[in-house]
């Protein structure tokens, strides 16, 4: 899982949707057919997207966590950072069987929670169900399984001396997060999911002002089916070949930027294959959103190279194969606390200005 996932280019409808986010499907697209939907030029507004869908069932309940969460942290003075990680879905069927999926583990938006936290932001960790989670990614299923560093004698279980220190540390910032109560964790499926929870998320976290960051790694369908052009069964095969046609999903990044939460600073990513495109592309989301920040990465090199681009300036960072291959060091304890000074200077600026944006 750790490993990136080579794009795989799909065809719908001749188009190639080999772009930013399909490119990897778990649904058998062949052999059946679906309704059609009346594709649209451009993405629908995020107005009518949320007119038209129904919030998923657990967003109450994720709302009053938000709140009593933001409530506190902004009484005890903290910083907030919003942290979106992992990959979303888009059901073919309303009953799903089939859905397109999005590549993303969630190690960056896992790992760079952790550099939050022991930085003392309190971080609402927004993920994919399932993918990797702050402090248990070091021991997760796909990579380091917790039972590799396990041994039974006579006495017990017990960690191999071996590992002790490492699983040590990592197991005393958990516990030392959990007893801080700095860390909430949300989690997503679908793309419908996510788009409801987060600006449930941001109108409550809007409170905290210039004292919240959004840090977007999660990565998000570019494309998706309409709630009422979607086959309500599981598509049947035997009809010849699935035509799908998929809408774009409205650019969340707008609507936050500008009614959501204004004074909050915004970090989002941008994520290409082609190296030539990456500048530009982030510089387009930049003047196109009106945010803080855009993080680059190419897919093959995205653990060890970004790229922070503002309106004003662009700065690489860059573990040499010292830094990546022997001493293992993770290139979020870069990035995070960059972001932070950043975040802490856009602060300054607002309080001498008197107003963000
Ligand atoms: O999880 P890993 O395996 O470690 O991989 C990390 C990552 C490569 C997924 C991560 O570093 C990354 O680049 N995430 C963003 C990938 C992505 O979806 O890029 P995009 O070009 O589709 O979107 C760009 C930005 O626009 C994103 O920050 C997203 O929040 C935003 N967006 C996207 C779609 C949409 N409908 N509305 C949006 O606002």
């Amino acid at each position: 899982l750790n490993q990136p996932i080579p794009k795989k280019p799909i065809t719908i409808n001749g188009q190639h949707l080999n772009g930013d986010a399909l490119n990897r499907t778990t649904a058998s697209l062949s052999g059946a057919s679906t309704p059609a939907s009346t594709s649209s030029p451009g993405p629908v507004s995020a107005d009518f997207y949320f007119a038209t869908h129904a919030p998923p069932k657990f967003l109450a309940e994720n709302a009053e966590k938000i709140h009593t969460f933001v409530d506190r942290h902004m009484h005890e003075g903290r910083r907030v950072v919003l942290v979106t990680s992992g990959g979303t879905t888009v059901p073919l069927e309303t009953q799903t069987v089939r859905f397109i999926d999005n590549f993303s583990a969630g190690t960056r938006g896992a790992t760079s929670a952790e550099y939050f936290l022991e930085e003392g932001y309190a971080v609402i960790f927004m993920h994919r169900q399932f993918s990797l989670q702050p402090y248990s990614r070091h021991y997760s299923h796909s990579k380091n399984c917790f039972l590799e560093f396990m041994e039974a004698d006579d006495k017990g279980i017990h960690v191999m001396p071996a590992y002790v220190d490492q699983m040590r540390s990592v197991l005393q910032k958990y516990r030392e997060t959990q007893r801080a109560g700095t860390l909430l964790t949300l989690d997503f499926v679908t793309v419908n999911d996510y788009l409801f929870l987060l600006r449930t998320a941001a109108q409550i976290i809007s409170k905290m002002d210039v004292n919240a960051m959004y840090y977007l790694a999660a990565a998000v369908s570019d494309f998706f089916i309409p709630a009422d052009k979607m086959s309500e069964h599981k598509i049947q095969s035997g009809d010849g070949l699935l035509n799908l046609s998929m809408d774009q999903v409205p650019k969340i990044l707008k609507p936050l930027v500008n009614d959501w939460t204004p004074k909050a600073f915004i970090v989002s990513f941008k994520l290409e294959t082609d190296e030539a495109l990456l500048p530009s592309k982030s510089r387009q989301a930049l003047r196109r959103y009106g945010h803080q920040i855009v993080i680059g990465n190419i897919l093959t090199t995205r653990k060890r190279v970004v790229k922070l681009i503002t309106n004003e300036d662009e700065t690489e960072i860059r573990l040499t194969p010292e830094e990546d291959e022997v001493q293992h060091i993770e290139i979020e304890s870069r990035i995070v606390p960059e972001l932070i000074k950043r975040h802490s200077e856009w602060i300054e600026a607002c309080g001498l200005r008197g107003e963000c944006g």
